[in-house]
């Protein structure tokens, strides 16, 4: 990495501290509702906690440094190979590697309105974000991004359901977009929410790796949101083969030992997580209908959060919501994280008083 990488991935991290400082700054969150970062509202499996508790004991020793027994269970999980599969803590580690591995100085990378840690993904190698504006219903704009291709595009972010919307881009629709775009661009899929999907038609793209062999496809995933596990930090990425060996090569493929353990526990538990995502599901439907009736324009969710405008200042009304005891979020609009089903109501009260309607 050069000087100039190095220097601006310093700056970077000192925005990413900055804004973190910002989000704390005179709160202690110990004492809020957490319903501002899309965690789980559940928590863990059982037994990935348990699982995650035993490799406590012996994390003296470092993990298995190629997550073998975990990157097989992914492998299986999809019915991909290990060949296909790179992990790392948590998926944000992984966007770096992305990075790291396929963008130079000068290179763009084409994007709607995202997830943050893109446009560092670009910084980190001066490579340019080129952000494309969301649709008006607050959809990802595929025919944008595909019109402002250049021969510099190497890069191509597809955040589905996205963040912060919650909003999603149909199958057909998607994979219509994803054929037509020049096979030397790479397409990112971020995935990090779908496994909350409802819509028959939001689905995950990994079946593309082995049917359509001549894309570069890489598909996100992480441990953080639907398995409840984001301070374990255990991320993933599926890709044809060449795709993750160019991505182990760079730093941030490591997961520590409880980390593999519990990730491969939850895994092994999909009814747990059936009833979590139930209930999940039944607070989404409970909030979206309950911010209609105040009058609030709800863009609907395939994710555990809720993107909505209320008319008012989003800054204001997060600052009246906190000083309600419940922490949410404004990245634009405001948004909400599902959380239990106290805390939703405790939300829709506060909202109402915060609305007067
Ligand atoms: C769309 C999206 N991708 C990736 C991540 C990174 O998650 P993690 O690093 O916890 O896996 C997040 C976190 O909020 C996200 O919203």
């Amino acid at each position: 990495m050069d000087l100039k990488v190095l220097l601006s991935k310093a700056v970077l991290e000192k925005e990413e501290s900055k804004r973190a400082s910002r989000i704390a700054s005179g709160v202690d969150l110990s004492k809020l509702v957490r319903m501002g970062f899309n965690e789980h509202p559940y928590g863990m499996s059982p037994k990935a906690l348990e699982a995650i508790l035993e490799a406590s004991r012996t994390s003296n020793f470092y993990g298995d440094f190629q997550t073998v027994a975990l990157k097989n269970a992914i492998a299986d999980f999809y019915g991909l190979k290990f060949e296909n599969v790179c992990t790392g803590a948590g998926s944000s580690p992984i966007i770096e590697m992305v990075g790291c591995a396929f963008l130079n100085p000068g290179d763009e990378v084409l994007m709607c309105p995202t997830f943050a840690a893109f446009l560092d993904m670009a910084g980190i190698r001066m490579a340019k974000p080129v952000v494309v504006p969301l649709n008006e219903d607050m959809t990802y704009d595929l025919d944008g991004l595909y019109a402002a291709i250049t021969d510099r595009t190497k890069i191509i972010v597809v955040c589905n359901p996205n963040n912060p919307t919650g909003t999603y881009v149909g199958k057909q629709k998607l994979i219509e977009f994803i054929k037509k775009v020049p096979d030397d661009i790479l397409i990112l899929v971020d995935e990090a929410y779908l496994e909350f999907a409802t819509a028959d038609d939001c689905v995950s793209m990994y079946p593309l790796i082995n049917e359509m062999p001549d894309k570069p496809i890489v598909v996100l995933k992480t441990f953080s949101k639907y398995y409840g596990m984001a301070g374990v930090r255990v991320g993933y990425a599926l890709a044809q083969p060449d795709i993750i060996k160019a991505l182990m090569k760079c730093p941030g493929s490591m997961v520590s030992r409880a980390g593999q353990a519990g990730a491969i526990a939850a895994l092994a538990d999909k009814e747990y997580y059936a009833e979590a995502k139930k209930k999940v599901v039944d607070g989404i439907n409970y909030i979206e209908k309950e911010l209609e009736n105040m009058g609030c324009r709800v863009y609907h969710s395939q994710t555990n959060f809720i993107f909505f405008d209320t008319y008012m200042d989003a800054q204001e009304v997060r600052t009246k919501v906190m000083d309600a005891g419940i922490m949410i979020s404004a990245p634009s609009i405001s948004r909400v994280s599902v959380g239990r089903k106290e805390d939703n109501e405790r939300f829709i009260e506060v909202m109402h008083e915060i609305l007067g309607r």
